[in-house]
């Protein structure tokens, strides 16, 4: 069985006191949960990450990083290596979030090489793509997708996919309070399980992890995730709030 994953990326929001609060909130609502097939994830930025996981022990929360530089160590101003993260026990880690995408530069091929370095590490990727509205409009949006995947994937081999984990984000429904329809996410999801199926068999297909992201909210979760392809969420801005983020996990 799939598992279900509810991820909520913090993006450069929280200090170390709004860390530090928001996830005694959430140990403290998380655990009248029955988890069951659900793994709860969460990306503080950076400065928190090492205190995130300290504060997490022996909680069902997972931490993960929101990016990692490619190479070993050396004179990259501002990066983080797989070692750093590792060294702290960060083991998962965010690739190719559309905003990195734009505002970073990241492209198709520099998150191929980041894929990699996740792998050699023994780390797994939470990796994301989506269109953008422009190609969405012009009915582009599963030739973008499929030249996304290809383009970071598709040199992998199928025993990667066991540490990797999919995440659909629409560029056009992320931060907007506009969400992709269930159908929609459905239509998407079930597409790239197919490029996936075709290129690393039917098994890999079938067990990696798709999870949507964009304005999802507790509004909206249960009928996202009641999708048959949507295994669960990549949640940003309602991952902030304790109450929002447990209702989403309480909807998958
Ligand atoms: P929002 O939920 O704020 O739209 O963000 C989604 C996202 O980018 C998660 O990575």
């Amino acid at each position: 069985m799939r598992k279900k994953i509810v991820a909520g990326n913090w993006k450069m929001n929280n200090d170390k006191a709004e860390t530090s609060a928001l996830i005694k909130g959430l140990k403290r609502s998380i655990k009248k949960l029955p988890l069951k097939n659900t793994r709860v994830i969460i990306a503080p930025s950076y400065l928190s990450l090492s205190s995130a996981v300290k504060k997490t022990k022996d909680t069902p929360i997972e931490v993960a990083a929101q990016n990692m530089h490619q190479a070993k160590s050396g004179a990259y101003t501002g990066e983080i290596s797989a070692d750093m993260l590792k060294s702290i026990g960060v083991k998962t880690v965010i690739i190719g979030h559309s905003e990195r995408r734009e505002y970073f530069c990241e492209t198709d091929e520099l998150l191929a090489a980041k894929l990699d370095a996740v792998l050699a590490n023994d780390m797994e990727a939470i990796f994301c793509f989506g269109e953008k509205l422009e190609e969405r409009k012009k009915e582009d949006h599963l030739l973008e997708v499929g030249s996304q995947l290809k383009n970071s994937l598709f040199h992998l081999k199928p025993a990667d996919f066991k540490s990797i984990i999919l995440a659909y984000e629409p560029v056009w429904a992320i931060g907007t309070g506009e969400t992709a329809s269930p159908e929609q996410a459905q239509e998407m999801h079930a597409f790239v399980r197919t490029v996936i199926g075709k290129k690393f068999g039917l098994e890999v297909a079938d067990s990696v992890s798709i999870l949507y992201g964009g304005s999802v909210k507790p509004a909206n979760a249960e009928e996202i995730f009641s999708k048959p392809d949507v295994d669960g969420g990549l949640i940003g801005g309602a991952a902030l709030q304790v109450e929002d983020f447990t209702a989403i996990i309480k909807a998958i």
